[in-house]
């Protein structure tokens, strides 16, 4: 069975490409490079021993996207990475945003919809809960207005989602709110790969122990939280990457209640700033540089998963734990610093 993954060479999509192919199916990546990077391919095949088939093409370029459809007429499935996600970014890019989050999503459902392709899986994320008024967050709680168009993005994609599944009863798609993923592949050979000064907590962990960064700014310690750092859900990405495939085959084999279902993929443990610093000292012995500094504006103070419809619905839930994954993102670290 083929399924095609947009953004395959990414963070998520890399180990999600994996987990699909030690499963046996047979995997198409569209890519455009704009945040990945082409060895990510040989990353994959050195795991799995199977190189899956790639095109390098734009989503936001409606021709290609039709032209793909016409020559692949064998997907059963879509796994939809293929986006922008930082938040800093989009604040002052937003069209670009709209343009590379919305317009591709709306490409990639209108050929589905012309092709008969019915399985589609959506990355959305934790940030269209805002500040949560009760932890853990189950999928039930209110979409709060977002704070950023990158949220935004995820907010309207999801709504978009919605309206094509009433409209087209066939059409079955699954959305996957990600809290934080974080570590990489435990055999090194692929992890995440920020292009420039990483805006996420773990890549500027891991780039501060090997000297690329000199100091790790933490950014608050005011927060109304045991340590008075802010609290997010890290999960291991290999577990995240499993969640992808499972949702898939839920839709595959016909197994979902509605032809649209959202879905929290988190472990359903909070973590704090402080304690991932103090986490990845102690599991990596070694000693971390940082200093903390004011809040980060947009941030907010505590968000972790409710997880139990997951485990429930869908069967998966998380197996890998905080430590598992900061040793595999030094691991990793150390792999591309050595390059
Ligand atoms: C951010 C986005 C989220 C997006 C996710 C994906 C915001 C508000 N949220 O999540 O919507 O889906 O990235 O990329 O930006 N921190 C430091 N020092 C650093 C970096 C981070 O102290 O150098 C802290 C942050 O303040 C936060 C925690 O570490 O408390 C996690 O930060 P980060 O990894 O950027 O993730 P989020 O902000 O949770």
């Amino acid at each position: 069975m083929k399924v095609l993954v947009t953004g395959g060479l990414g963070f998520i999509g890399s180990h999600t490409v994996v987990a699909l192919q030690e499963k046996g199916y047979e995997v198409v990546i569209i890519d455009n490079l704009s945040n990945s990077d082409i060895s990510v391919l040989d990353g994959i095949t050195r795991i799995t021993g199977v190189r899956p088939e790639f095109e390098k093409t734009d989503l936001r370029d409606k021709a290609k996207v039709i032209d793909f459809f016409n020559r692949y007429n064998d997907i059963e499935g879509i796994i939809h990475f293929a986006a922008s996600k930082a938040v800093n970014e989009s604040v002052h890019q937003p069209l670009l945003y709209y343009e590379n989050n919305i317009g591709t999503l709306i490409y990639l459902l209108q050929q589905m919809q012309e092709k008969a392709v019915r399985n589609f899986i959506f990355s959305s994320s934790c940030t269209v809960y805002g500040e949560p008024d009760t932890l853990p967050i189950t999928e039930s709680a209110p979409v709060k207005p977002a704070l950023s168009p990158y949220g935004n993005t995820k907010q309207i994609g999801e709504e978009i989602i919605r309206d094509t599944a009433k409209a087209y009863p066939k059409f079955k798609s699954i959305a996957l709110r990600y809290f934080n993923p974080i570590g990489a592949h435990p055999s090194g050979h692929i992890g995440e790969l920020p292009l420039g000064v990483p805006q996420n907590l773990v890549p500027f962990v891991t780039q501060t122990a090997a000297g690329i960064r000199e100091v790790l700014s933490v950014f608050g310690d005011d927060y109304s939280t045991p340590d008075g750092t802010a609290i997010r859900d890290y999960i291991h990405v290999v577990d995240l990457a499993e969640s992808h495939v499972i949702a898939l085959e839920r839709l595959f084999e016909n197994r979902q209640k509605t032809n649209f279902e959202i879905f929290n993929i988190g472990t359903g443990r909070g973590s704090s700033v402080m304690e991932i610093i103090k986490t990845f000292e102690k599991v990596n012995t070694l000693k971390l540089n940082y200093k903390i500094v004011g809040r980060r504006e947009g941030d907010v103070t505590a968000v972790w998963a409710d997880t139990d419809l997951a485990e429930k619905e869908l069967g998966w839930k998380a197996r890998l734990t905080m430590e598992d994954a900061l040793r595999d993102a030094w691991h990793w670290q150390q792999n591309i610093s050595a390059k």
